[in-house]
């Protein structure tokens, strides 16, 4: 060996499990108590305001079953931060939970157990993941699009600089509990807004999943338990998959395939000042993309119809007088360049389950796929 050089491929395993259930806090609790390491932890219960007030009996039921199953569980007191794009907005929240984690005497062995949408999911695990570089983690995801997508993830983070997830870490959680019970309270807009994030990971990945949210689209769309529930456990599986199998899930690589129709969405949620939610902006970014890739001469303007059709059978409004502003929307690729690194590389769609990179794209391209967006919209609304 080289006595003044030291080098290893440094191997750190790490386990990534998402259980899903009907009630984590009646009968199936075991399904997810028992995936945790022996022993009795103390646990900080973090809890989204808005999911807190909308559902106000699961935070003592939360509590007494902490409190009832003390040989496993020695519960700190509850912290319940605001909900939504705030969560990540303000620096105050994460000053809020590092403030119960250094009071509540929460250390490495414990838990910090949040139960939000993606937004809160996101700050509270930076939070986590900076005290004590790195309290353990349970996500009790509430939204659709948490349960589908964002509590999949291993990524955290909040918003900074005026630019989405500028600041955050890779940090994957113990366990991803996906409780359906606790979405029954979401307004139709929060529910509706997890399954473009469906569709994106099916284009990408699952031709015949594409089909199946085709054909329930508008069952989805009037909440129809069955098909909801089955979406949602595709597209978990499909994000988790390409987390766990994908090769790559702490984005070494330039590409990022998961984050299609995300140059757009980010700069869109941005622009609109909130007016756009997260999934709301990714069906115009979805519906973007698509056109963009007619325009490169990959995809077919039917190819087109069928990513805005679906989006529109879910609900979705496919335009925004944000799109009046095509300049405004390019900085969203200056943006996405630049996080990645200087070297830009867009993943689009040619057909369902077929993928392909890109690594330009003028003002006068984007110019025109939005052009083309804003008009095929316009053919589906008559
Ligand atoms: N880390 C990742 O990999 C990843 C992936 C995708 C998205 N995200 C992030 O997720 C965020 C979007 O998440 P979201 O769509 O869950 O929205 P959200 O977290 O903003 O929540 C939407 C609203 O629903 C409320 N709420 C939450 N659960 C509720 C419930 N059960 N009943 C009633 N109200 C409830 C919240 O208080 C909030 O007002 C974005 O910030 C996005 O960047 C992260
Ligand atoms: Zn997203």
């Amino acid at each position: 060996m080289n006595p003044d050089l030291f080098q290893s491929d440094l191997q750190i395993p790490r386990r990534h499990v998402v259980v899903f259930c009907d009630d984590a806090f009646g009968p199936q609790s075991d399904r997810w108590v028992d995936l945790l390491p022996e022993g009795c932890h103390r646990i900080l219960p973090v809890f989204d305001g808005g999911f807190d007030a909308a559902l106000p009996a699961c935070r003592p039921r939360v509590e007494a079953f902490l409190d009832a199953h003390s040989s496993r569980f020695d519960r700190a007191s509850s912290l319940v931060v605001p909900g939504g794009e705030v969560a990540k907005n303000d620096p105050k929240v994460i000053d809020s939970v590092l403030a119960s984690i250094h009071s509540e005497n929460i250390c490495r062995q414990s838990f910090v157990a949040i139960f939000g949408g993606g937004a809160v999911l996101d700050a509270v695990g930076f939070a986590a993941s900076i005290a004590h570089r790195g309290v353990k983690v349970l996500r009790f995801p509430t939204t659709t699009l948490a349960q589908d997508d964002a509590g999949i993830g291993v990524k955290n983070g909040v918003n900074h600089h005026n630019e989405k997830n500028w600041q955050g870490v890779f940090a994957v959680p113990t366990a991803v509990i996906n409780d359906f019970s606790l979405l029954e309270s979401l307004s139709d807009r929060d529910w509706r807004s997890g399954f473009s994030e469906a569709v994106k990971v099916a284009l990408l990945k699952d031709a015949r999943e594409f089909e199946l949210l085709e054909k329930h689209a508008d069952a989805i769309a009037h909440r129809s338990e069955a098909e909801s529930q089955r979406s949602i456990i595709r597209s978990a599986e499909l994000h988790w998959r390409h987390i766990v199998e994908g090769g790559d899930p702490f984005e070494d690589e330039v590409a990022r395939p998961l984050d299609y129709g995300h140059w757009s969405a980010h700069r869109l949620e941005r622009l609109s000042d909130g007016d756009l939610k997260h999934g709301e902006a990714v069906a115009i970014g979805l519906g973007i993309d698509a056109a963009l890739a007619v325009e490169l001469g990959h995809a077919t303007s039917e190819f087109q119809h069928r990513v805005l059709g679906v989006l529109h059978n879910l609900g979705f409004t496919l335009d925004h007088p944000q799109l009046d502003d095509p300049a405004a929307l390019f900085v969203g690729i200056e943006q996405f360049r630049a996080h990645l690194g200087g070297a830009l590389t867009l993943t689009l769609v040619a057909e369902p389950g077929v993928s392909f990179d890109i690594h330009e794209a003028d003002f006068d391209l984007i110019s025109k796929a939005i052009e083309r967006h804003r008009s095929m919209v316009r053919t589906l609304l008559v």
